[in-house]
């Protein structure tokens, strides 16, 4: 397994819109064992693969805590089919916006429809952190970050710190 470079805010490369997974095969599975170890080695919760640069439907997530078995899903081509009306608020952090969190509200309960690593089409209800997790990477594979659920004011801010650095960070990656 590879650990592969993460792509970082402001990247225009994370506004794009991902296309679906045409086939669940042996290497869309080695492009999720490599999500997977990228994910664990930052470390972080969850991933979309437009975050490593790759612009497809795919996600993975794992919830466990420290200490815990590792508890990795894969997930294929989402679609939430139901939202709650009831909504939660969790502190929301990503990857691709390293060291930068804020409270984001969402609907509490999801009900989502995916294909898994073996291609099986899966239906779950999702609350608590799952749901929330599922619409952040959700959100990922629409060009959406959390930022965009915050205010205007907290999100030039962050741009703007965003951008700066930018400026002082050699190139992630190279276009050849
Ligand atoms: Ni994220």
């Amino acid at each position: 397994m590879t650990i592969k470079p993460l792509i970082i805010l402001p990247d225009p490369v994370l506004r794009q819109l991902s296309k679906p997974v045409e086939r669940v095969d042996n290497d869309l599975r080695k492009l999720a064992d490599d999500m997977l170890e990228t994910m664990y080695d930052a470390p972080g919760i969850g991933l979309a693969a437009i975050q490593v640069g790759i612009p497809l439907r795919l996600l993975v997530i794992d919830l466990a805590k420290e200490g815990e078995e590792p508890a990795p899903m894969v997930v294929v081509n989402p679609e939430i089919v139901n939202s709650s009306d009831e909504r939660s608020t969790y502190e929301e952090g990503c990857l691709s916006i390293p060291d930068y969190y804020a409270e984001v509200e969402r609907p509490a309960t999801v009900r989502a429809k995916f294909l898994d690593r073996d291609g099986k089409q899966q239906e779950i209800t999702a609350e608590g952190l799952l749901a929330t997790c599922l619409q952040h990477e959700i959100d990922h594979l629409n060009g959406v970050l959390f930022i965009d659920h915050i205010s205007r004011l907290k999100r030039d801010m962050v741009m703007r710190k965003f951008k700066k650095l930018a400026k002082d960070r050699p190139p992630s990656r190279l276009v050849g």
